[in-house]
């Protein structure tokens, strides 16, 4: 029998750089067709039924970049959330971030913050875009929220658990099911890991920007194939 449609489905994004200088364009080239692509593959996603799905924009580490690409990418940033706002709120899309908000600036900021605000009532699916995101920032900062509710006396320490740790994260979304990496590389590159702990993992050579829906069914397929035990017998 196969496995049901994943409930929360992660994506590491990689490639673009790749996918734009092997075609002799400039990398800037490829994180805009990133961009494009981003838009299509979400949307056939959230459309065949998945609830949750995170994507992994931008890492904590990506700031060592060169100031034109950082530059470039924070610019791509500000003009997508404001131009898609409409995208997201026609198509019934919750979109929520996750990362620090130092350093990003304050123009990128706000942007986020209103469409965050324009798309919190809707219910089809809930799309994370994790930005100036860390896995173990993240770790970290859900600690010291824990630790800052204890000792205000809002948290009984007995009480916290591997379920409800989760409450404590960016945001509340349940444990990912699919992890996703395009481009080639074998590494998780320190994202969700504590949201990762049970979630099969789909590695494909083919650059984000080639990452259609036909490369999606074919991730989808080989998830549905696998025999997931997480613990019990197979
Ligand atoms: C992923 O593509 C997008 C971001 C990290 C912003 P890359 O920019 O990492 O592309 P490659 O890995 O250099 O090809
Ligand atoms: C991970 O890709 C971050 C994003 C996709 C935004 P990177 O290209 O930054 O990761 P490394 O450097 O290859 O591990
Ligand atoms: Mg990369």
């Amino acid at each position: 029998m196969k496995n049901d449609i994943p409930n929360h489905i992660a994506i590491i994004m990689d490639g673009n750089g790749r996918w734009a200088t092997r075609q002799g364009l400039k990398r800037q080239e490829g994180h805009y067709a990133g961009y494009k692509r981003l838009k299509k593959t979400a949307l056939y996603i959230l459309d065949k039924g998945v609830k949750y799905l995170s994507v992994f924009a931008f890492s904590t580490e990506n700031f060592k970049r060169s100031k034109e690409e950082v530059d470039y990418l924070m610019n791509l940033f500000i003009k997508a959330f404001k131009s898609d706002k409409n995208f997201f709120i026609k198509n019934d899309i919750k979109v929520v971030f996750s990362g620090r908000k130092e350093p990003l600036s304050d123009d990128v900021y706000n942007v986020m913050k209103e469409i965050e605000k324009s798309t919190e009532n809707c219910k089809k699916g809930v799309f994370n875009v994790c930005l100036n995101y860390g896995g173990q920032a993240e770790i970290v900062d859900s600690t010291k929220k824990i630790v800052k509710l204890v000792q205000d006396g809002k948290l009984n320490i007995d009480d916290l658990n591997e379920e409800n740790y989760y409450h404590y994260l960016y945001n509340d979304l349940p444990e990912v099911d699919l992890l996703i990496r395009t481009s080639g590389e074998v590494r998780i590159s320190n994202f969700m890991l504590y949201s990762i702990s049970y979630a099969e993992i789909y590695f494909t050579s083919t650059c984000f920007p080639d990452f259609d829906e036909l490369e999606f069914d074919k991730a989808l397929e080989d998830y549905q194939n696998r025999n997931i035990t997480k613990g019990s017998v197979k």
